[in-house]
């Protein structure tokens, strides 16, 4: 924390960061049924009542810095050279913070944190990336590499924003979060959302967002993605999730509950669940989504029931069951969540998990069984089990498999979602620490030279040309093809610490310092073991720098693990039956 000389201000909430239409471009803002403009209700302007002290000196509002100047102020937050051990005990015991560890277990003592040069570095470059609109930050740039097309890497995206926000989190310096949350809910329910002549959802979320500077009017935009300019026109159903699981990042690191109370954000969070809790025509609790929908934003066979959507859905069930308010018709919103939390559970356990056992279950499985007494529900044809896999699968060890569907099992290990399962407690105790063997008897494979791979083993030849459609930026080893993404240490780093083995995340740190810097933070690394920098990976690529300090402040400080980890809750249990029994009960 800021020292305690420090003038501290609560300060009200920003409405230009709520009301303004001038801020939209190329579409104009819809009169959604918003309770006339956010910010206001029942004609009243509704200020920020933070709770807490805001880590911001005291300045007037003509005080507003610039991008340089932030970069440069060691006031603005936290300073760095202020990061030592004994002060981080201190802040242990007496930030916020502390409430995040009620649930977190420190399973041993870290020793002292002595800040590699690197992470002096990855401060400045992360400040530097800082996104500003009006004058305040609102995100951070996904890459800052002048030497290739921008494309839309000169966009704030709502997931690379996450690592970014925890870092702010975890260095004390939560405005910028809650204005990026603001953001999004201004842009989720004031945006005409369509391509061509359709209209999406109300509650979608944009995968990015860009600040344009008018220089004439002296005035800054924002311009919005929802899919609609994307490659490909991927929808970005993981943006939803990501913010619902940031909002209860915030509440969580800050002790700040006046923001998800606000009623714009429980609208949010409404207008997010109605999206995926709709009914259909599901035979399955899980959510049916198209190929690219999520950090593996182009076609690469993900279609269907992707892992990583499935845990991204369950965690942010959960954190949406922790900040919605009964009133009005949440108490029945609420229901529903619960029991969608209990189906996805048993269905994501039961079907997904893959250890040796099972492997070989499905290795002899039968086919073409009816009715409820079969043991092969999906009629997965065990000749469609590829090679790999039987060598792959340690006797120790085990984790849930990239998709599940009507004769379909995709074997493939994809890292987020398997440390989303872990961090969410969708996992089982048991199933939990599987993943994490899994990771120690494959670790050449997993995490090889340069943590981590996104996704194993890659699709090659025939295969490759099919499913991805000939991708030439996901050829075999690149990119989502098995491509190694730093930015995925803050994930597995989290999910070492809440297993009891942070020596794992040190081993993988240990290589990521050993390059990343030198290699001026790619955003992927190519081979079978992440040897080499990606064929177009983006250099000062923000999630890599963020993902580094998040996971180097996690290592130092167990207890921020609870903002963004959930312990199980025996409600959710799955009640243990027969693989075969389900439909008995
Ligand atoms: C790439 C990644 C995507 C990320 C974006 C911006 O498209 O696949 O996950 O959000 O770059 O960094």
């Amino acid at each position: 924390m800021q020292a305690a000389t420090e003038m501290f201000t609560v300060t009200p909430l920003s409405l230009d960061l709520l009301t303004d239409p001038l801020e939209f471009v190329g579409k104009k803002p819809m009169d959604s049924g918003c309770n006339g403009s956010a910010g206001h209700e029942n004609g009243n302007t509704v200020f920020d009542f933070s709770v807490l002290r805001d880590v911001r000196p005291c300045r007037s509002d003509s005080e507003e810095r610039s991008l340089a100047d932030i970069a440069a102020s060691p006031r603005f937050g936290r300073p760095l050279e202020t990061v030592r051990s004994s002060d981080c005990l201190e802040g242990l015991l007496n930030s916020p913070s502390m409430r995040s560890t009620m649930d977190t277990p420190r399973s041993e003592r870290f020793p002292s944190f002595e800040p590699h040069p690197m992470f002096a570095e990855a401060w400045d470059l992360l400040r530097k990336s800082l996104v500003m609109f009006r004058g305040k930050p609102v995100g951070t740039i996904a890459a800052s590499d002048h030497s290739e097309e921008a494309l839309n890497y000169d966009q704030v995206f709502v997931r690379d924003f996450v690592p970014s926000a925890l870092a702010f989190l975890m260095n004390g310096e939560p405005e910028i979060v809650k204005n990026f949350l603001l953001k999004a809910l201004r842009l989720q329910s004031n945006w005409e959302k369509r391509i061509d002549n359709f209209t999406l959802g109300k509650g979608a979320m944009p995968a990015s967002f860009k600040v344009l500077h008018d220089p004439i009017r002296n005035n800054d935009k924002i311009m919005a993605d929802f899919g609609e300019s994307a490659i490909g026109r991927v929808a970005p159903v993981d943006s939803g999730f990501w913010w619902i699981i940031l909002l209860r990042a915030y509440t969580k690191s800050t002790g700040d509950q006046s923001l998800a109370e606000m009623p714009d954000c429980q609208r949010g969070i409404r207008l997010v669940l109605s999206l995926c809790l709709s009914e259909g025509f599901d035979t399955f609790p899980t959510l049916l989504c198209a190929d690219g929908c999520c950090m593996v934003d182009r076609r690469m066979g993900i279609y269907g029931y992707p892992i990583e959507i499935q845990a991204l859905f369950y965690m942010a069930l959960r954190c949406a069951k922790l900040m919605l308010k009964p009133e009005g018709d949440g108490e029945e919103l609420l229901e529903r969540v619960e029991k969608r939390l209990q189906a996805l559970n048993y269905h994501i356990r039961s079907y997904f998990w893959l250890d040796f056992e099972q492997l070989n279950n499905v290795y002899r499985y039968k086919t073409e069984e009816y009715s409820h007494t079969a043991v092969n529900k999906f009629n997965v044809i065990p000749d469609s089990i590829p090679d790999w896999v039987f060598d792959f699968m340690p006797m120790k060890g085990g984790y849930f498999i990239g998709n599940v569907s009507p004769a379909r099992m995709d074997f493939r290990w994809f890292c987020l979602g398997n440390c989303i399962a872990i961090l969410s407690s969708l996992a089982t105790h048991e199933q939990e620490m599987g993943i994490m063997d899994l990771l120690e008897e494959r670790w050449p494979d997993l995490i090889g030279e340069m943590p981590l791979k996104i996704a194993y083993p890659a699709l090659e030849g025939h295969e490759w040309k099919i499913v991805t459609g000939c991708d030439p930026k996901n050829t075999r080893w690149s990119y989502h093809n098995g491509g190694s993404w730093p930015v995925l240490i803050w994930l597995f780093t989290a999910a070492c610490i809440k297993t009891g083995r942070p020596h794992m995340a040190r081993k993988a740190m240990e290589l990521l310092e050993s390059r990343l810097s030198k290699d001026h933070w790619p955003e992927y690394y190519d081979g079978t073991f992440g040897r080499y920098i990606g064929k177009q990976a983006r250099k000062h690529q923000t999630w890599s720098i963020a993902g580094y300090l998040v996971a180097k402040m996690m290592l130092e400080d167990p207890s921020h693990l609870g903002m963004i980890s959930i312990e199980d809750d025996r409600k959710t249990k799955a009640p243990s039956m027969p693989r075969s029994a389900s439909s008995m009960f």
